[in-house]
């Protein structure tokens, strides 16, 4: 499925595939292992994870014993949103590097602006802190790309000021009805590629009448309408499911949605 294969080209001139797997929410251990292997049968030759997800080492693990040369697959990992200073986002680094088990790391984010428990509280000191050890890491080449997410123009504002690489992706809650319009056109003013998490709003759009009334007319799902609806937009969809079936299907999104299609989606609110 050339969805899968195809990719966006970083600013710095990294490749990633257009399509990622999403692994936010899946237990670590077999379910995780079972989807990763899944989703790589099926051609997925990115998958998204993050330390704070717990299911690193089932990845790992899953990326090893498919058999795929490391090189053709694209890991993304994150540095817990909580790790605000430099000697803790080296350690995040090494832990994340320990439990994946694959050698360098493809593309490694701020997990969030803030804390979780605090979100929206002030830690521009400590963004950039930790921003100066992504630089680090990515000048040793153990990590070929590094970005952010769930930052919005302010966050990106403040680390840009201050700090030399601009961040080559930025992983924010993106999906039809939710597009955030101002981050998503900063980015791309300054060439950092849009991810998209929860591009079915973690499910909440499959019994959308609108979207199934579009789908309809391509003989697609409303899953398959709304990934492509984020590839329309150059957002990199992060679908993600634990059932083989879905996961194929996910990735089978070539197909054009028509001008008209995607203005009646950019119209729908969610
Ligand atoms: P499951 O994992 O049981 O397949 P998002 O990608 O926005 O986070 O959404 C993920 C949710 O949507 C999961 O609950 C997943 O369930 C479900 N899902 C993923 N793909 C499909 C699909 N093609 N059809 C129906 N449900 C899907």
């Amino acid at each position: 499925m050339p969805a899968l294969t195809d990719t966006f080209t970083l600013s710095n001139g990294v490749e990633i595939p257009k399509i990622g797997f999403g692994t936010w929410q899946i237990p670590d251990g077999p379910e995780t292992y079972d989807s990763v292997r899944a989703a790589l049968d099926t051609g997925y030759r990115h998958i998204d994870t993050a330390r704070a997800y717990g299911n690193e080492a089932s990845v790992g693990r899953a990326v090893r014993d498919s058999g795929i040369p490391r090189d053709e697959i694209f890991i993304t990992t994150k540095c817990p949103a909580e790790v605000k200073d430099a000697e803790g986002a080296r350690h995040a680094f090494e832990r994340s590097s320990e439990l994946l088990d694959l050698g360098h790391v493809d593309l490694y984010l701020i997990h969030a602006p803030w804390p979780w428990s605090d979100q929206g509280s002030d830690h521009r000191a400590g963004n950039i802190e930790v921003w100066k050890v992504f630089e680090e890491l990515y000048d040793a080449g153990r990590t070929r790309s590094i970005g952010v997410s769930n930052f919005q123009v302010a966050d990106l504002e403040s680390l840009l000021g201050a700090t030399t690489v601009v961040p080559h992706a930025n992983q924010i809650r993106w999906f039809v009805g939710n597009t955030q319009p101002e981050t998503t056109a900063f980015c791309r003013e300054r060439d950092i590629l849009v991810e998209g998490y929860s591009p079915l709003a973690t499910g909440r759009l499959l019994d959308n009448e609108d979207i199934a009334a579009i789908a309809e007319k391509y003989g697609k799902s409303v899953a398959q309408v709304s990934i492509r609806y984020l590839l329309q937009h150059d957002v990199l969809p992060l679908p993600k499911s634990t059932t083989p079936s879905r996961i194929a299907a996910n990735a089978d999104v070539d197909f054009e949605l028509s001008a008209d299609d995607m203005a009646a989606l950019d119209a729908l609110r969610s």
